[in-house]
């Protein structure tokens, strides 16, 4: 028979989370649960029944809260941007070798085109998906005042992509896995669509305890470590997955604990 009573370990299995998850939720939610001597224990009734009295509208107003935002701040991202980071991320994924001239490049959370603009004279056509349809305004305008004329925008999210399966070489993404609430299903979209030996550009924010990003920017996580990206990557079935925690590579202005990159193989 099951056991009632849980400790810590059991419960976060129980959730099914890691016990960094677990441990972080009942920092920021209060979950039925009582210290007994120096441990904590917790119900199983009494985890179901806080489970199950939550509702998902939280989740669909951080989609949309994000979706506003950076609409809002489209016209001035890109000053934004330059206080928080530099050119580095690109002369990384040019460092890579992994742009060819003949290739689809898809850039999830595009942005007005940071990437995107920056590659697209070496590949033979970028696709660039973002939540924000004021983002890829921005990106268009952009594009057009550089002469660019082979990028497509698409307006949509990146956990629910409007591409056919494995239709594409190469999906980049900087600054975009840390908005997203369960990255597992961006993750899992990205293979999808990628061909078989395709690859996977990222770059995004090492785990950090700023809480203002997560306020001030709409960010969902407050980074990644290189642990839950590699066992992301790997559940969903990547493989040579190559991660770059060294800052110097590609800095954050404002924040020392700076940016990592990853490539990966489908
Ligand atoms: C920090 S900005 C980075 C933009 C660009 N990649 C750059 O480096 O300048 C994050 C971008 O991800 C987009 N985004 C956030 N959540 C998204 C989602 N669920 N699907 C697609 N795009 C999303 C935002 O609209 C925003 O343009």
């Amino acid at each position: 028979m099951d056991k009632e009573i849980l400790n810590m370990e059991e419960a976060a299995e129980f959730f099914n989370v890691s016990i960094k998850t677990f441990i972080k939720l009942l920092k920021e939610e209060k979950v039925p649960a009582r210290k007994i001597g120096r441990e904590w224990r917790f119900t199983r009734q009494a985890l179901i029944q806080w489970l199950s009295a939550g509702d998902s509208q939280q989740y669909s107003s951080s989609d949309s809260d994000t979706k506003e935002f950076f609409d809002r701040v489209a016209p001035e991202w890109e000053s934004m941007r330059d206080g928080y980071y530099d050119d580095s991320v690109i002369r990384s994924l040019l460092e890579t070798k992994l742009l060819k001239s003949d290739m689809t490049l898809v850039d999830l959370g595009a942005g007005d085109g940071y990437l995107s603009r920056a590659v697209a004279s070496q590949v033979d056509k970028v696709i660039a998906v973002d939540i924000s349809g004021e983002m890829l305004k921005e990106l268009n305008k952009k594009a057009a005042q550089d002469g660019l004329d082979n990028i497509r925008t698409i307006i949509a999210d990146g956990c629910d992509l409007p591409l056919e399966d494995e239709s594409v070489d190469l999906v980049c993404a900087n600054m975009f896995l840390h908005h997203i609430e369960e990255p597992a299903l961006a993750i899992r979209e990205i293979r999808r669509v990628l061909k078989r030996g395709g690859k996977v550009f990222l770059a995004d924010l090492k785990e950090h305890g700023n809480r203002e990003f997560k306020e001030r920017m709409h960010d969902a996580w407050q980074g990644f470590s290189q642990n839950e990206i590699k066992e992301w990557f790997t559940k969903c079935g990547f493989r040579n997955i190559s991660l770059d925690m060294s800052s110097k590579k590609a800095a954050l202005k404002k924040n020392d604990d700076g940016i990592f990159t990853m490539t990966a193989e489908k």
